[in-house]
């Protein structure tokens, strides 16, 4: 067996099917070099498994020890990398479909052509597992590039933004006014750069699940409220108002407290940012089995098809284009992150020139501990 060899476990019990297989797969050496490792019942197959790499697993549903879908899922659960191509004798599409839903590579139909669809199977679904682990390898550099740029860049900008301050706050000698306002000029641009690369660093951090949350009851008011004091002086200096209709009879529930506080920060900051006259109001009820969180403004508002955009990353939309440069675009697609990492959801209503609300579910009950909700979690029409 060289290196080129491709290994394949043909996992059947039918001693004509066996022989069938390995003789389509010996006389194909014009295509490829195959060896072939047999097993004749779950049990083996798990055994094999165990000890042994296999490019591909050949896998017939009907075994001594098991049959049908739960022979897919058995073998998929233990060699998860491999790809699995259902061998049968049965044409069945309903079966077919659900043997591809539950992990196989393929399913095949062994007939008069079996010789050449198989091998060509094979050789396909070695291209795709190896086209799919490179994707995952470019991403994996391009996550620790990004990682690695903006972490480095912290500490010089640090050391900047320090030297700033002393020099602003008149700490290394006297400054004239106009030498005072070139220098907040650039703090304020230090300031702003080393959010963007946090934000960058955050998000990163949650796209490859390497931010840790820090999972204690907490009563959610206690958070908006926290949220509130910070944001308020910024609310006011442009006119608006800044209101909380808080239900004071949420019970606690368990989050990440500055993560929370993040993400209504942000939702708060936005808020403040895309609204010229009126204001924000900040609210929580609970809603079934969730507590729900909206920030309302009325602000520029977001046109209809734009609304599903939001949670995207870098999306930074026309509706409010003078304030864009403010961002990164990274803020929503973080606190949806973030949310979800609660087993919650996030949700934009809006209307063009009238304002938005951006609102959030955190669930109540145990279920909040099973990671990343499906869609259909919660029992209620959420867009409600
Ligand atoms: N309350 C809002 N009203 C109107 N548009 C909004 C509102 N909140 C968000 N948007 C739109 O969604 C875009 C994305 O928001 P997001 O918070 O992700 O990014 P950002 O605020 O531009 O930058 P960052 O939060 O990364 O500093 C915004 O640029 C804006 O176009
Ligand atoms: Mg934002």
């Amino acid at each position: 067996m060289n290196e080129n060899t491709i290994r394949i476990l043909l996992v059947d019990d039918n001693p004509g099917d066996i022989r069938l297989v390995e003789l389509i797969l010996t006389d194909s050496d014009q295509y490829a070099q195959f060896f072939v490792d047999k097993a004749k019942s779950l049990s083996e197959t798990i055994k094999l498994l165990a000890n042994n790499d296999y490019d591909a697993i050949l896998l017939d549903l009907k075994l001594p020890d098991s049959s049908g879908i739960e022979t897919v899922k058995s073998v998929n659960k233990i060699s998860s990398d491999t790809p699995v191509i259902v061998l049968t004798g049965l044409n069945d599409e309903q079966m077919g479909l659900l043997a591809i839903k539950n992990g196989a590579t393929d399913y095949i139909v062994k007939g008069p052509l079996l010789a050449e669809l198989l091998i060509r199977t094979i050789l396909y679904a070695l291209a795709r597992k190896q086209a799919a682990r490179e994707i995952r390898q470019a991403m994996e550099m391009k996550s620790r590039f990004i990682s690695m740029v903006s972490h480095e860049l912290r500490a010089p900008l640090t050391a900047i933004r320090e030297g700033i301050a002393i020099v602003v706050d008149g700490s290394a000698g006297q400054i004239n006014p106009e030498q005072k306002d070139f220098l907040s000029l650039a703090k304020r641009n230090v300031e702003r750069l080393t959010r963007l690369i946090n934000d960058v660093l955050d998000f990163q951090k949650l796209e490859i699940g390497k931010m840790n949350f820090n999972m204690q009851p907490n009563n959610i008011n206690e958070a908006i409220s926290e949220v509130h004091k910070i944001m308020l002086p910024f609310a006011n200096e442009k006119g608006l108002t800044f209101s909380l209709e808080l239900d004071k009879h949420l019970p606690e529930i368990q989050f990440d407290r500055d993560k929370i506080i993040q993400v209504l920060t942000n939702l708060a900051n936005n808020a403040i940012k895309f609204t010229e006259k009126g204001g924000i109001t900040v609210t929580s009820s609970q809603l079934e089995n969730t507590i729900k969180v909206s920030v309302c403004d009325t602000g520029c508002g977001i046109r209809q098809e734009n609304v599903p955009k939001l949670f995207c990353t870098f999306e930074q939309l026309t509706e409010a284009n003078k304030k864009q440069a403010e961002g990164t675009g990274l803020g929503l697609a973080i606190s949806r992150n973030i949310i979800e990492e609660h087993s919650g959801k996030i949700l934009a209503e809006s209307e063009l020139g009238t304002g938005s609300t951006f609102y959030f579910l955190l669930p109540i009950d145990e279920r909040r501990h099973s990671k990343r909700i499906t869609h259909n979690f919660f029992h209620f029409d959420a867009e409600k």
